[in-house]
């Protein structure tokens, strides 16, 4: 496994850079025609443009595509939104050479509807539910993961609850991608606070920074 620990930030730096993708996995240039079609395909703003609205830098989605393509075992996503990080990891899994199930949660019946849609012929497990409250439910019913992309919300709590709660359902070896990590508001504006929740939430000892890349940060589960 390759780490980027050069690419963690102290909170005055957050924002200020934005750590170009690189691979977690020893893999040489890009994986595959469609991991090579993120590095290249429109942005609107400073977002990839895929038809289905969302907000992934560049950065973000190559590096949650390469996560979910060599994940092993199951992927868990806590907000889906229309599916777009949902859409990204469907298709890794279905281009990986393992098999695997993604289960991803929303408490917006409404978004959901609309990822049903953009997800249509993808083998995705929809959950309308609290991200805090499923992963109790998770525990009890020993679903267990590789891989968990965290795209709730800008905010301390929730973020904070996660974090705290999420190695009960992540495997030894396995991973999170915290997406909002890096941004500047992370404590300046009173309704962020991702860098802080990791901070705080994640439990000492058993969780080891791997790398940002763009504003999604990687934890590895020791
Ligand atoms: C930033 S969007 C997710 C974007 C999506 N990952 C993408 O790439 O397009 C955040 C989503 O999390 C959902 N959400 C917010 N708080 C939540 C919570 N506590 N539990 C579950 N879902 C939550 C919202 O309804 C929203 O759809």
């Amino acid at each position: 496994m390759i780490q980027h620990l050069y690419t963690f930030m102290k909170i005055e730096e957050l924002g200020k850079r934005i750590p170009e993708y690189g691979p977690t996995y020893p893999i040489s240039g890009y994986i595959d025609a469609f991991h090579e079609s993120l590095a290249h395909c429109k942005l609107n703003g400073k977002n990839i443009d895929l038809r289905i609205d969302g907000w992934l830098l560049r950065e973000d989605a190559l590096k949650l595509y390469e996560m979910a393509y060599f994940c092993q075992e199951a992927i868990l996503e806590l907000g889906t939104y229309h599916g777009l990080s949902t859409y990204i990891m469907a298709q890794a899994a279905q281009n990986s050479p393992y098999e695997k199930s993604i289960t991803s949660v929303d408490l917006s019946l409404d978004a959901l509807a609309v990822a049903r849609k953009n997800l249509r012929g993808l083998n995705v497990n929809l959950i309308c539910a609290k991200a805090e409250e499923i992963i109790k439910d998770l525990e009890t019913q020993r679903n267990r993961f590789a891989l968990a992309f965290v795209d709730l919300s800008y905010s301390y709590e929730p973020v904070y609850h996660v974090c705290k709660e999420i190695d009960a359902v992540i495997l030894s070896g396995g991973f999170i991608l915290l997406h909002d990590w890096n941004d500047v508001r992370n404590g300046k504006d009173p309704d962020y606070g991702v860098y802080h929740a990791a901070r705080d939430g994640l439990k000492q000892g058993r969780w080891e920074f791997n790398g940002c890349y763009g504003c999604t940060a990687l934890y590895r589960r020791i």
